[in-house]
Formats: C-alpha cells, structure tokens, sequence
C-alpha cells in the first residue's frame, strides 16, 4: 500500500479456505467500516498466495529474515507498515485454521528481529505505539467458549508483529457459508470495528471481547 496520500492503512488477511464465506463478509465488513473512516485498504485472500510452512531452519534468528522465496515477505512488509490489521480467520479443528496458522509460523522472522536480534520489527515508535489489530472470526459449534484455545496464537501474532492495541468480534453457531448474514448485528459489529482500527476510542479498554451466536 504505497502512495495512501496521509490516510491509515488498513490490511484485511482472509485466511478462510470458503471465499465469501463467514470470515471473509466480516473481513468485508471491517473494511467497508475502515474506507468510511477515512482508511486505504487492502485485503488479501491468504489462501491464494504461496506460502510454504516454516522449515525450523533458524536461519532468520541471524538475519531477522526469512530464507524461503515464496509470497511471505512481501506480505511481512504489508503487515508491517500497515496502521491497522484485521485477522479474519475461522475455527477448525478446535483451532485456527491451517491457512492462518501456516502464515503465523512464518512470522517466525519477527519473533526472532524481536527476541533474539533485539530489534523493533516495526522500527517507527510513531507507528508502534498507534497500529491496532482485529480478529475476526466464526466457528460452527454453538459453544460459547470455541474460540478460547486460539487466543494465545491470536495474541502471539499481534504481539510479534506490535500491535498492542487488540480487538476481537467472533460469532459461534455460525456454520453454514453466509450464515453470518442471518445474524442480527454482527456485520455491523465488524464495520464497528474496521472503524475503530482507523479512529481509535478515546478511552482505551484493552482487549475487547466480544461473543454473539444465532441463538
Ligand atoms: C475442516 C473444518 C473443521 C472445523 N472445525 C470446527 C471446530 O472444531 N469447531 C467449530 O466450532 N467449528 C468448526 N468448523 C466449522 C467452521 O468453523 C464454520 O463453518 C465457520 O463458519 C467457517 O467460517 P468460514 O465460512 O469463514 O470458512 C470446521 C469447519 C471445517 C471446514
């Protein structure tokens, strides 16, 4: 995202397999909220880029770079620079699902600028302390507390990429693709918060947390 005329910059990463699935209308969603307040966004479809898994090869605890050549570093340098990143991503296996997780082990490269090389992997203080974060997502199962094993991966991704100010919208009971069109308010919610990612409250409540289902 280059020439943004001064505008915050907002990058939506829809990790979903299902385009146009329940993840990927709320990644819409936030963005749509994010263009009214004033953002320039992009959104990239994760599982359309190459993105190998991490080999454990260590070489960027030397470097704080990544050795393989596929469409990671471009995106490491998006999400780097971005103001504000929306993680939209669903509920497999009791977890994240795998496309998400592949491109969270590749941020092995930040981990290591971070805690081995002792570098900011966002150099511009400015930037650091302002860039904001949303997680999206949805699960099947009508069980209040699905999301709960993907909060430590959820906050280690906003952690090495620093983004300390966190937000999530998550919905479950929410299966079938487009089922999340069926639930009352929850776009908005997204939009809510795209906006927020561009116009922060004035009152900071640390990480949101918020839960809404069908029934
Ligand atoms: C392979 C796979 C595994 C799933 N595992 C779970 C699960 O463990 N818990 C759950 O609540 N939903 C699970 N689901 C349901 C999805 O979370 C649900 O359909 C969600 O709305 C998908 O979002 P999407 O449309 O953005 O892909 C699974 C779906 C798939 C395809």
């Amino acid at each position: 995202m280059t020439d943004t005329g001064g505008n915050k910059t907002v990058l939506a990463l829809s990790c979903s397999p299902r385009e146009g699935g329940n993840t990927d209308l709320m990644a819409d969603a936030a963005l749509e909220g994010a263009v009214v307040a004033g953002a320039v966004v992009a959104k990239v479809r994760v599982p359309d880029l190459e993105i190998n898994p991490c080999m454990a090869c260590h070489a960027c605890s030397r470097t704080g770079r990544c050795v393989q050549e596929d469409d990671m570093p471009d995106l490491v340098a998006r999400m780097l620079s971005a103001d504000g990143i929306v993680l939209a991503a669903p509920i497999f296996s009791m977890g994240l699902a795998s496309q998400a997780k592949v491109m969270i082990d590749r941020l092995q490269c930040c981990w290591a600028t971070k805690y081995v090389l002792k570098r900011h992997t966002v150099p511009d203080e400015e930037l650091r302390e302002a860039r904001r974060g949303l997680w999206l997502s949805a699960a099947g199962m009508k069980k209040p507390d699905v999301f709960e094993p993907s909060l430590p991966t959820v906050r280690y991704f906003f952690g090495i990429l620093e983004v300390k100010h966190r937000e999530r919208v998550c919905y479950y009971n929410v299966d079938e693709r487009g089922a999340i069109l069926e639930v009352p308010g929850a776009l908005d919610a997204c939009r809510e918060a795209g906006a927020r990612l561009v116009n922060p409250p004035e009152v900071e409540e640390g990480e949101r947390e918020w839960l809404s289902s069908l029934s």
